[in-house]
């Protein structure tokens, strides 16, 4: 008798561990797609920087004196110092090389240096800062090092309403108008694609995240939500809200609508974004890949600016998801190493419920084929 395997292999384990590997990813997905930086409202005045480490370069996100959001290469033009060295601060009129000390204004221009009157062959827009391309969505600064960077309708809103099946239930959320309530950043010892083979499934579920299926009972079943275009997951019915013992939070999102209400969604915006709604809060997860083996994931969670205005104690939605991401990070970490065990040379499987996961293998082979 003969039998048929309906299993597909997962990408072999050296995808997880090769430092190539990696440096190619940086190059072909990270360097070359919309990648999520930086929340706008973390930049309120002129002069309020954040440096984020976009693939293998550093990129400021500045507010201008004009109050727009730019982005720049982290690099001196003259001899290719790196300008800002802190996480984010604030600079007064010009961002300053340490070295030297040439100073370019905040939309780039080369504004002074020693001596620059007598190098009259210095432009100061052709020696300003090398600008990086920048949107605003979510409320959050997407950038792309890209010389011509991909669709942002295409490859970043079409993809993360898409698995909604509905293009205004994000919108309903008015996710740019929410103000953070908290925000933890999780240095997680493992490679970027772990992280979101794991986001993506919920196989996992029913051992590692009690508190999790408590308020979503379906989701011990294994099924993740993302496996269903439009599908959210139901709260249980004693629930009152997405939080750690299943009390109530705060007033449904003014716009959110009845049959979103008591559902939590949860989207993957390739390659470095997880979004999760649910009726009072929004959940943003954006991955730093630093290298093959460590990710850093700064996670917001972001409310109704009414809710934070008020110092209502967000501290009991909050301890929900990050229990989960302790849970699913803890999981990761103990993945990791098996990556580079002989065991799993040729990869291990997907179950039925994870097909999803195998399109995102393909997506990585294909842009990395590119
Ligand atoms: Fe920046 Fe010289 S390297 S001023
Ligand atoms: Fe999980």
């Amino acid at each position: 008798m003969t039998t048929t395997s309906s299993l597909i292999s997962t990408l072999p384990g050296r995808s997880y561990t090769d430092p190539a590997v990696f440096a190619a990813e940086q190059e072909k997905i990270f360097e070359s797609l919309w990648f999520c930086a930086v929340r706008a409202g973390d930049l309120r005045g002129p002069g309020a920087f954040r440096t984020v480490q976009v693939g293998r370069e550093s990129v400021i996100v500045v507010r201008g004196r004009d109050g727009l959001l730019r982005a720049f290469l982290n690099v001196c033009r003259h001899r290719g110092a790196r300008l800002c060295s802190e996480e984010s601060g604030e600079v007064r009129r010009t961002i300053r090389c340490p070295y030297h000390a040439w100073s370019y204004d905040l939309d780039g221009r080369l504004a002074a240096a020693p001596n620059l009157a007598r190098m009259p062959d210095v432009d100061r827009v052709a020696y300003g800062l090398v600008p990086v391309h920048l949107r605003e969505w979510l409320g959050y600064a997407w950038v792309c090092l890209a010389a011509e960077p991909p669709s942002f309708e295409d490859t970043v809103t079409y993809a993360a309403t898409e698995r909604l099946g509905d293009p205004e239930a994000v919108a309903r959320y008015r996710v740019d108008e929410l103000a953070l309530g908290r925000r933890v950043v999780y240095d997680v010892r493992a490679n970027w694609k772990l992280i979101v083979e794991n986001f993506m499934e919920c196989y996992h579920c029913a051992t590692i995240h009690p508190e999790l299926t408590a308020v979503l009972p379906e989701f011990a079943g294994g099924y993740a939500a993302q496996y269903y275009v439009g599908h959210g997951a139901e709260f249980a019915d004693r629930v009152e809200g997405f939080t750690v013992d299943g009390g109530p939070g705060f007033g449904r999102l003014p716009d959110v609508s009845q049959d979103q209400d008591r559902r939590y969604y949860a989207i993957t915006v390739k390659p470095q974004v997880f979004v999760n709604l649910v009726p009072d809060h929004v959940i943003l997860h954006r991955m730093f890949p630093l290298a093959v083996d460590r990710t850093v994931v700064e996670c917001d969670w972001l409310y109704h600016p009414d809710v934070v205005a008020s110092g209502a104690d967000v501290s009991r939605s909050v301890e929900l998801f990050h229990r989960v991401n302790e849970q699913d990070f803890d999981a990761c970490e103990r993945t990791q190493p098996g990556m580079s065990s002989r065991a799993y040379r040729d990869g291990g499987v997907l179950v039925p419920s994870e097909h999803h996961i195998s399109a995102f293998h393909r997506w990585v082979t294909e842009r990395l084929a590119v």
